[in-house]
Formats: structure tokens, sequence, C-alpha cells
């Protein structure tokens, strides 16, 4: 079983693997470190990771992207409109109070939700790395943004089971990235913590987070966002700065125009990389639009003016981060910056001079986080001894609990869990009822939580509830932030108050008065029997967790039929202009009987028409079965041809043997001596009689022609010889009689006689029986 870490981001995944030398990050099948977090559909199958991305412009209609900002939302969203449908290519839709898209699948407009989108991707991922470590995957690792709410986390595990994949945490993506920085450091303090500012900026959200460590531990102090500022939006930026330049410059409307779009996007995004590393950089589209080249570039200075609004939002999650974390810019030993954004120099100067010092990037920026989810993987897979290192990492939304109150109460809500909580974690309140009753949770700063999202976070049911003793009773519920951050009521239980005995300690009286008593009683509260919970929250019920699983497997099943499909096509074309040219004076040539060979290559012909024709679709089984047929009449001519070079070959290496054979078996040599004649004249016999065999098989082959059946086969030659090998090797390894040992009458001195061959054999038998 593999232990695996997915850092899923909102351009491109990572995939890696905890193996017992360390954490290798895994190559996709073009061997690329980083898979396009893309999904995409054609007439006979879906796309996934690098093979959407070859197709993004030609099939944009039908290419999912942004997954990790569509999963788990819902088609009201206020993001998803305003925000989201700007870089989406498909139509979005609501099914079932669930953010879904429409295209064109296997020739049907099909809808899916976004978590069936989403389970597809990882499917993708799964695949890799199956294929890379050549062994199951199942458990996971998956890095998402800590500021994922209750229901985008339950969305990304839902999607998770759908694509057959055990995840063992949701990790926070920054906390990942700070566990493969702690775990790795040698140079830990033992009291004083080292405070560290992560900051990641990555293609469409920015995180800074505070992180304290000591020696095997790592604590999260705080976090901060900016969830729409990453490399989409400098992008962004540029495709409206060359859209309304080629405007008027070349008189073309390039948002008017999907794929357009999408050619300026990919070259704004190229501008903006090379401008990371020179002064200035070119912008060439071929064809945009309307068959139009157009061209540009852009000066660095040209591209920080314009990008200038956009770089100053890099301070306030900076600010507020140290502010949470109640620290000041000179209690942060190191400042580590991760993400493909860190690269624009002008965004690095502003998080350098707000800090007042160097960046450090001691992680490998692109690859960090991925590497910290399978290190962490690994922390919890019992396949794993991982060096011990504790990760306390924190909530970002306060819960709060509310519930319809009793005559006698004043409360109807409670903050359970605060901002920071530590995760996992679980709290237990008390409640008198004598009936059952419901709790409700929900974000208590719907503020603090993305726009759009639905603050609710579930429907928690206290059932079989009853007065105890003619009072109501005293339920205790265990509320709990799960290790994937998300909110679970696990069991609520009934306690009474029962009266015991207990012995008064001495100390508190008793001395001093002998009448006092020696037992008192007290009121303890005592654990009385399980109260069933019901759970209504946003996870998907498991019958329809079970059923879109089923339906996964069959495109799983259908993706790679049509892989097979053309697999087998490729192999009847292949057979084709192969066999056909050998045939045609190739090496086949005189390996087909000539009243054959005008027919078969009429076949042959037939069936290159037939592959473009009506055989250009058709099913595997039809491939298969045409191929099948051709072989009939070339697969003989194949098995002489090779059996012309493979018949000498055995036949020299059956000369070899009964020579061998033949010399030991009339060697006067001491060490057959004692193999008894009549043994050693049945070899020669035997290989006597094998010489006569293969002389006359090889004077008739030598009268036939090449395309007629081969008097003897190469196959034949080698049982021959493999008989007489198994003939003859028993005899001429037949062990010598082992020499009889006489005692020297001149070494009467000797204590014990010398035990012969046979009898230390029988002494080590009785050893191990013993
Ligand atoms: N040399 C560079 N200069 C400027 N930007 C770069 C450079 N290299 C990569 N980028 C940008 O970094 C972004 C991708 O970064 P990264 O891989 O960290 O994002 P992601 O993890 O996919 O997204 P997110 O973390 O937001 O989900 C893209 O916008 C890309 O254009
Ligand atoms: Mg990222």
């Amino acid at each position: 079983m593999s232990v695996v870490g997915i850092d899923f981001g909102n351009l491109q995944s990572i995939i890696a693997v905890a193996r017992n030398r360390g954490i290798d990050v895994v190559c996709n099948e073009v061997s690329n470190r980083f898979t396009p977090s893309l999904v995409s559909f054609g007439p006979k199958q879906r796309y996934l990771g690098e093979t959407a991305k070859t197709q993004e412009i030609s099939n944009f209609k039908n290419t999912v992207s942004s997954l990790k900002r569509i999963v788990g939302r819902t088609f009201a969203d206020k993001e998803i409109q305003e925000i989201e449908k700007q870089y989406l290519t498909v139509p979005l839709l609501d099914v079932n109070g669930q953010l879904a898209v429409k295209l064109n699948y296997k020739g049907e407009e099909t809808t899916f939700t976004t978590i069936q989108i989403f389970a597809m991707y990882l499917t993708k991922i799964k695949e890799i790395a199956t294929n890379e470590t050549k062994m199951p995957v199942s458990d996971c690792v998956i890095a998402i943004p800590a500021w994922f709410t209750d229901v985008q986390r339950r969305a990304v595990l839902d999607a998770s089971e759908i694509a057959g994949l055990n995840v063992l945490r949701l990790i926070n993506d920054s906390t990942a990235v700070a566990l493969g920085y702690g775990i790795t450091k040698t140079d830990l303090p033992e009291d004083k913590p080292r405070n560290v500012c992560f900051v990641d900026v990555g293609h469409s959200s920015y995180t800074v987070s505070i992180v304290s460590f000591i020696k095997g531990q790592l604590t999260v102090k705080s976090r901060a966002f900016d969830r729409h500022f990453g490399g989409r939006d400098f992008d962004r930026m540029l495709v409206d700065h060359f859209a309304a330049q080629f405007k008027t410059k070349y008189g073309i409307d390039v948002k008017s125009n999907g794929k357009a779009m999408i050619r300026l996007m990919a070259g704004c995004e190229k501008l903006k990389k090379v401008l990371s590393a020179n002064a200035e950089a070119p912008l060439n589209i071929e064809s945009i639009m309307e068959d139009r080249d157009v061209s540009s570039m852009m000066k660095r200075a040209e591209f920080e003016e314009l990008a200038q609004e956009l770089i100053s939002r890099v301070e306030a999650p900076l600010q507020k981060a140290l502010d949470d974390a109640g620290l000041t810019v000179d209690e942060i030993d190191a400042v580590e910056v991760v993400g493909g954004s860190t690269r624009i120099p002008a965004l690095k100067d502003r998080i350098q001079a707000f800090f007042g010092k160097d960046l450090s990037s001691t992680l490998n920026q692109d690859e960090a986080t991925a590497r910290g989810a399978a290190l962490q993987c690994a922390i919890l897979s019992p396949a794993f001894k991982v060096r011990d290192f504790t990760v306390q990492d924190i909530t970002n939304y306060p819960i709060k609990m509310t519930w319809q109150p009793t005559p006698e109460e004043e409360e109807t809500e409670l903050v359970v869990f605060n901002k920071n909580n530590a995760i996992p974690s679980t709290k237990i309140l008390t409640f008198y009822r004598s009936e059952p009753f419901d709790l409700e949770a929900q974000y208590a700063e719907p503020e603090s939580i993305p726009t759009g999202i639905n603050p609710w976070v579930g429907r928690f049911s206290i059932k079989k509830v009853e007065p105890v003793n003619g009072e109501a009773a005293c339920v205790k519920v265990k509320a709990r932030i799960n290790i994937h951050g998300v909110l679970t009521v696990e069991s609520a239980y009934v306690v009474e108050e029962v009266v015991k005995e207990e012995l008064v300690d001495e100390k508190e009286g008793a001395a001093e008065d002998p009448e006092a008593p020696l037992t008192r009683k007290v009121k303890k509260l005592v654990k009385k029997g399980d109260l069933p919970v019901v759970s209504a929250t946003s996870s998907l019920d498991r019958s329809l967790i079970n059923e879109l699983r089923e339906k996964e497997m069959e495109m799983i099943a259908s993706d790679k039929l049509v892989v097979d499909t053309e697999m087998a096509k490729n192999a009847l074309e292949e057979y084709i202009y192969d066999t056909r040219s050998k045939v045609n004076g190739g090496i086949y040539k005189d390996y087909i009987n000539p009243a054959d060979k005008e027919k078969f290559i009429n076949d042959l012909n037939d069936a290159e028409n037939w592959l473009y024709d009506e055989g250009d679709e058709t099913t595997k089984s039809v491939y298969a079965a045409k191929l099948a047929e051709l072989q009939v009449v070339g697969g003989p001519v194949i098995q002489r041809y090779r059996e012309s070079d493979a018949r000498p070959t055995a036949a020299r290496e059956l000369r070899e043997t009964i020579n061998q054979l033949m010399s030991q078996a009339t060697s006067s040599e001491e060490k057959y001596a004692h193999i008894p004649e009549a043994e050693k004249n049945s070899i020669v016999e035997k290989c006597s009689k094998a010489q006569t065999w293969i002389e006359n098989k090889e004077e008739r082959q030598s009268m036939m022609k090449k395309y007629e059946v081969p008097a003897i086969t190469s196959a034949e030659i080698r049982k021959q010889r493999d008989d007489l090998i198994y003939f003859s090797t028993p005899i001429l390894n037949k062990p010598k009689p082992k020499p009889v040992v006489v005692e020297a009458p001149e070494q009467p001195a000797t204590p014990e006689p010398k035990a012969s061959p046979e009898t230390k054999h029988d002494d080590s038998k009785d050893m191990d029986i013993d």
C-alpha cells in the first residue's frame, strides 16, 4: 500500500509518495511533476489532467477548470456568479441544490455535479500514483486551503470516496508546508519557539500562516488570507490590457470569442513568467481569431505599474496574521515563501520590505505542500515509521450551536469551537431534557466565511431522551472538530446522579471527634447508556455516494475500453503495413506459398481499405477478429520465417550437447571411473540415436521449399536435447562411494574413534531432533 500526499492546486496538482528512503514527487504519464487540474469530455471518453490540457482550446466548451473553486459551492453563490464564472468555460447549473456543469459527453448533453467532476480528477491522480508506485493506492492526505468551510471539506471527502480514496486527513495546505519544514530541520529549539511565517501565493489564492516550532512539534499561531489573490488575477489584468490594445490596434474583440480568450490568457501567463526573469517580454499569438496573428510586448516596469494595486494587496494578510498571533515583525525568525506567484519580483520585494528581512526559500516552492501532505500521510499510516512530530493546527471560523430552550433555560446558543480552536478537539455539552431535542450548528461569524456559503453546518438530533425518575435527564453531547476540520457530533449519553458512600479522610476531623461517622454520602455522575444521534450535514447520503461510485467505475471502464479499442485498431493497422511489406519482396517473401501470395496481399489491401472506411470506428472485438482472420495465413508464414532462424541454432546446440555427453561417457578420467560401464554405454547409445535423428531430419528439411510445412521444428530439436540432458545428468553426476576409513593402529591414543561421514550424518539428525 502506498502512502500519498496530494497538493490539490487550482492550476495544477502535485502528488508525492512516501517511501522508505524519503518523499518523492511523482511524474505523470508525460513525465511532468505536476498535472493540470482539468477535466474534459469528448464524443467517446473523458480526458483527465494532461489530455484535457492538450485540447483545452479546441474543446473549451467541455473543459472544466477551477475545480478547487467550485467544489462544495452552490449555483446561487455570489462568488461563483461574480468571480469564478469569469474563469470557467462551461455553463453552470443547479442540480438538487448542488453546483453542476453542463457539457457534451459521448454526443449527449450531460450534467455532472462539481463533486463528481472533482472525483473524476482524483481518479486520474490515483491512476498516476498507482502507475508510479506499482502498488494499489488508497490511503492519502489531501491538502486544501485552510479557508475551506465544513461544506467544502465534506465535498472533498465525498469526492474522494467516489474516487475510491481513503483520506487519512484533509490537511490545511499551509500546515502541510510547515510540517515539511519542521520535520527536516534538525536545529529546532528545545524551549523558546522559532516563529516562522509561511507565505503561499498560488494561482487563485493567497495564504499567510505563522507557525511556531520547537523540537518535535509545530503549533499554528494564526492564519490570514486573501482568497481572491493569485497568479490568475495578474493574468486577467494582462488580458484586460491586451484585449483593449488589440481592439484599437487590430480591430478585434478578443473577449467576444471563447477560444481567443483562452489563447490570450495562456499568452499573458507566459509573458508574466518571462517578465519575472527579464526586463521585457514579447506576446505573440498566431491566429488568435478571424485568422489574425497578434503581437505586442511589455516591459517589467509597465507590468509593475499596471499591477500596483494588486501588489499592494499583499500586505493586509501579513499584518492580520501578525496581529492575530500577537507578534511583531521582529519576533518572526524566518519568512518562507512558496507558491508559483511568489516568483513575481515586485511581489517578493513587497513581502521582503514588510518584514525588513531577506526571505528564505529553504523549501521547494512548488512541491513543499505535496511533500508535507505525504509526510502527514506517512505519520498517520500504520505502514510507516516516521520521526515523532506533533502538528497542532487551528480552526478558522468559530462554530456555535443553537437549540430550543426549555422554560427553565435562558441560553439558546453557545460558541462551542472558537476561532483558532485546536484541530482535532472534542467538547462535551450538558443539557437537561425530558424529550428528544435538536442541536443546530452554524458558523458564528458568517461574515468571516466565503461570501455565498451558507453558514449552516448541520443539525444533530438527539433521540430517545426520557425523564429519569420523573425529572429531566442530564444529557451529555460530544461535539468534535475532527482531523479533517469537519464538525461531527460523535455521541450523546445520559448521566445520572447516584449517591455513594465514601470513607471520610482522617484529616477532615474524624480524629478530633470520636463520634464522627467514618463514612459519608457523596453524589457522583455515572454514565447510563448511549442515545442515538441522527446527523444531517452537507455530506452526501451513503446510498448516493455508492451510486456515484458505481457511475464513476462505469466511466473508468468505458474510458479503458476506448483506449483498448484504439490499441486493437493500431495493432491491426500495424500488422497490415508490416506484413504486406515483408511478404511483398521483404524478409517473408520466400516463406509464403506462391499460390497463396496474391490472395493474401489482396486480403491485406482489403483490410486496409476497410480500416479507412466502415472499420474506422468499430468495436475492439471486431478489430481483434479481423486481425485473427489475417493471421490464419500470415501466422504460419511468420512462423516459418522465424523457424528458419531458430532451427540451425537449436541444431547446433543439440550437436554440442551430444559431443559433450559422448566425450564424458567415454572418458577415462578418474571422476567417471566409478560409473558402471553399462550406464555409460546407455548414454553413448542415446547420443548416437539423437545424432542420427537430427541428421535425417536436416536432410529432409534441406530438400523442402521454405514455404512448406517444415520437416522439423526448433521446439522438437530442443526437446531432444532436453531429453538427453535429463537422461545423462544423473548418471554422470553419480557420487563416488566414500572411502572406508580404517583406524590407524599406530595411533591408539585417539580418545574417540573418528566417525564415518554416515555416522556424522546420523549425529546431526539427532541434534536436529533435540
Ligand atoms: N516564474 C513565474 N513568474 C510569475 N508567476 C509564475 C511563475 N511561475 C509560475 N507562476 C504562476 O504561479 C501560479 C501557479 O502557482 P501554484 O502552482 O503555486 O498554484 P496552484 O497551487 O495551482 O494554485 P492555488 O494554490 O491557488 O490553488 C500560476 O498563476 C503561474 O502563472
Ligand atoms: Mg497551491
